[in-house]
């Protein structure tokens, strides 16, 4: 999906229309991947549109630009206040959200902290990430030549851009090896997670996915699967998982905000399960839409309302 180049950019409190949204080439980022950012989402639900867990997601881009010794100017609540100011400019009445942080114009020595804090926040219609046929279908995975980063190298809970060196690795091989998408192992050799998603696999019903020590992003989607999934009385362990376990479960799938809940249907050409999407992950992915969806009752009070005034094209 290529941007359509039009709608409004917040840039260091001002709104700016989204072609103006430019940085100097000499910016510390460009160079060396000093930033943090998120990845949100707004959901049109029947009672309006809501931000799905945007309170989480904005402690996570404190914490990441804490762990980078990055600090802003406004706070996490006054940065929140600028994503809905930066949804309602856009007039979308649902989209993905990405708040950027990093060091801009100053110097290009390696050592980033002459550099200013500066943050952009990005909004922009976007549907599922690995494809609409791939929620019911699911998609076909291998496991990446590339592992994740090793603990004391790059902090894989800090939802850096340099993170991305990596996670583009693993994409384009995958892309060009002819699979969707791959799942990198740790440095242990233990399964980690997507370039951009966290991993789930299921055997005798019973839920799996690797813990924080296995090199992987803490996702907040992860987090709300979990939660649901105990709610709909499945057990889920958090452990380290041995490459294997991929070619022998009956189920397996992928959670993240872009990717949402998406089914794999063979890893390395081995057939998950029967090769389709599994009763756990249907009643998971049934339970997350209903949720993010509004059809349910937000019993953990992950929504937050938000009104979306119209607005013209000729504004956006
Ligand atoms: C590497 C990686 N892992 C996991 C996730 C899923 O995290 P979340 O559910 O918070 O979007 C993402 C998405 O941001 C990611 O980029």
């Amino acid at each position: 999906m290529s941007f359509s180049g039009t709608g409004k950019i917040w840039m260091n409190g001002k709104i700016v229309d989204w072609a103006n949204a430019t940085m100097h080439v000499a910016s510390h980022v460009v160079h060396y991947g000093s930033g943090v950012f998120e990845g949100a989402r707004c959901y049109k639900t029947p009672q309006g549109s809501a931000f799905f867990r945007l309170d989480a997601h904005m402690r996570r881009l404190y914490d990441s630009a804490r762990i980078y010794r990055m600090e802003y100017h406004l706070d996490c609540d006054a940065l929140t206040n600028a994503v809905v100011e930066t949804v309602q400019a856009n007039g979308l009445d649902a989209c993905y959200i990405r708040p950027l942080m990093y060091r801009g114009y100053d110097t290009l020595g390696v050592n980033p902290l002459p550099c200013p804090v500066d943050v952009a926040i990005i909004v922009w219609p976007w549907g599922a990430y690995l494809g609409e046929e791939a929620l019911e279908k699911g998609v076909d995975v291998c496991v990446s030549s590339w592992s994740r980063s090793a603990p004391n190298t790059f902090p894989a809970m800090a939802k850096s851009t340099a993170n991305y060196a990596n996670a583009g690795l693993i994409k384009m091989e995958a892309i060009l090896d002819g699979y969707s998408e791959a799942i990198a192992l740790s440095p242990e050799g233990y399964i980690s997670e997507g370039s951009g998603q966290n991993l789930f696999l299921v055997r005798d019903e019973t839920i799996y996915t690797p813990p924080a020590s296995s090199s992987i992003l803490p996702g907040i989607t992860r987090d709300s699967v979990m939660t649901l999934a105990q709610d709909l009385g499945f057990q889920v362990k958090e452990q380290n998982l041995p490459r294997e376990m991929l070619y022998i479960v009956d189920e397996a799938f992928f959670v993240g905000t872009a990717a949402e809940v998406t089914p794999i249907r063979s890893v390395d050409r081995i057939q998950v399960g029967p090769g389709r999407r599994g009763p756990v992950t249907t009643a998971i992915q049934q339970a997350f839409f209903d949720y993010i969806n509004g059809v349910v009752p937000d019993r953990h009070n992950w929504l937050r309302p938000v009104e979306i005034p119209a607005v013209t094209t000729a504004n956006v």
